[in-house]
């Protein structure tokens, strides 16, 4: 199974990724996460990359896809992957997609998860209470919306071209929502 979790921040890619990956023995791969650990680990990276998560930007193509390409070329994605927050701009669908040619597979699939801003804004303040993430503050949350608007939700015209995303409501409970992606995917993923 190799998958994309596409939407907007706070739509439960994260949350519904990892049930996903469990389910299926596959690496989940957030680039978030990834940032998030090398900014605890005080690398390079981390430093680089802390200044843009802290603003609600992305942090530059050549960083992430140079990430990105090392973790795929690791052997443990070999059974599949489901990446969670990348790509998310017209620079990482092109080197996905390259990625995956020298891989010599492709995706199954792209589930896009769909919930309204205020809701939105609402889980992630309510998340801001406990996360300690420096770019869960209101104007921050809210920047972020704004740039996944801008540069990543036009992203998807493209997989829908491809035929391969799947809607799914992301509101309800983590539970329902789970549910509708099953129903989503599991064609897909008998088939893999
Ligand atoms: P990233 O960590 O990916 O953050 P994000 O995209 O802003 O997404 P979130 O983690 O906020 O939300 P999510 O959709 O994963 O939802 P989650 O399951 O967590 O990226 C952070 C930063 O890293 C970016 O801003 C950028 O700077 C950088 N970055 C990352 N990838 C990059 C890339 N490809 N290129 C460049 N820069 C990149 O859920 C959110 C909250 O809602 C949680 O509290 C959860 O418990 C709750 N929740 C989940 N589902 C439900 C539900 N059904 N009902 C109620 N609450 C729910």
């Amino acid at each position: 199974m190799r998958m994309l979790f596409m939407g907007p921040p706070g739509a439960g890619k994260g949350t519904q990724a990892a049930l996903v990956a469990d389910h299926f023995s596959v690496v989940h791969l957030s680039t978030g996460d990834i940032f998030r650990a090398s900014v605890a680990a005080g690398t390079e990276l981390g430093v680089t990359a802390k200044r843009y998560m802290d603003a609600g930007e992305y942090v530059p193509d050549s960083v992430t896809n140079a990430m990105v390409r090392a973790r795929l070329g690791e052997s443990d994605v070999i059974r599949g992957f489901l990446l969670d927050g990348y790509p998310r701009t017209v620079d990482q669908v092109a080197e996905l997609d390259d990625i995956l040619t020298d891989l010599g597979t492709k995706l199954d699939g792209v589930v896009v998860l769909q919930v309204d801003l205020e809701e939105l804004i609402t889980r992630l303040l309510e998340r801001a209470r406990t996360s300690g993430r420096t770019d869960d503050t209101e104007d921050v949350i809210r920047h972020r919306q704004q740039v996944y608007a801008e540069q990543t939700a036009p992203l998807l015209a493209l997989y829908t071209e491809r035929g391969l995303v799947f809607e799914v409501d992301g509101r309800g409970t983590v539970d329902e929502v789970a549910e509708r992606i099953w129903g989503a995917i599991a064609p897909t993923a008998d088939e893999s």
